[in-house]
């Protein structure tokens, strides 16, 4: 089983603090993800300048894109992007247009979705999935648990190549140790930590010691 990446995610709702941020972690980390937010805010332009700091390393965008897919994968493609979201909603010729112009398209799965679905992505070509608990459902007392092991365990077996995100502190890692996870994604705990580069560190650390053992 290979070691899970780790992904840092940018949502700043600036670009100088994205960059700032991007540029004391990137060393520790394996992907860089232009943030849903900080797309938003800023739009794609942002994914050149991380594209152009960090060239060897992953570049995500996370821009969700429901609809559109061609034209979205081509702006972020020649921004430097090699990896873009779709939401799990979309339409499946949406994600095959945006698969046609970039690299990777990871769908980011929210609210309803079914195995169903799940296996027409992959009968489209389509075998990376995030697998998202929802900032405000977590807000709102949601927690991660059982529930989220045995969907994320399920789409492991279907084939897929799923990423974990949605409030990961380095305790929610213990939860998926021995699962094939392909990459932890974390935002806040890494870039509201009182020192960055040091909380990616130890997040790596510990996803390379679990899945070493
Ligand atoms: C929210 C996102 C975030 O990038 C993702 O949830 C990671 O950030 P955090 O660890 O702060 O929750 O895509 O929709
Ligand atoms: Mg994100």
């Amino acid at each position: 089983m290979a070691i899970p990446k780790l992904q840092v995610a940018l949502d700043h709702s600036n670009t100088a603090d994205a960059i700032n941020a991007a540029v004391s972690v990137g060393n520790e980390v394996d992907v860089v993800e232009a943030g849903t937010v900080l797309m938003l805010e800023v739009g794609s332009s942002v994914v050149k300048i991380l594209s152009t700091l960090f060239p060897d390393k992953t570049i995500v965008a996370d821009t969700k894109c429901a609809d559109a897919g061609g034209t979205v994968a081509k702006n972020c493609k020649n921004q430097g992007a090699d990896t873009m979201t779709c939401i799990c909603c979309a339409e499946v010729a949406t994600m095959i247009a945006a698969k046609k112009e970039i690299d990777h398209i990871q769908v980011e799965l929210y609210g309803d979705w079914t195995y169903e679905q799940a296996q027409s992505w992959l009968d489209a070509g389509i075998d990376q999935v995030v697998y998202h608990q929802s900032r405000d459902a977590l807000l709102a007392g949601v927690t991660w648990g059982e529930k989220d092991l045995n969907k994320v365990k399920k789409l492991v077996e279907m084939g897929f190549k799923v990423s974990v995100t949605g409030g990961l502190t380095i305790d929610t890692i213990d939860l998926f140790k021995g699962v094939d996870v392909y990459t932890f994604i974390a935002g806040r705990a890494i870039t509201e930590a009182e020192n960055p580069a040091q909380a990616a560190h130890a997040l790596k650390q510990k996803i390379v010691d679990f899945w070493s053992e």
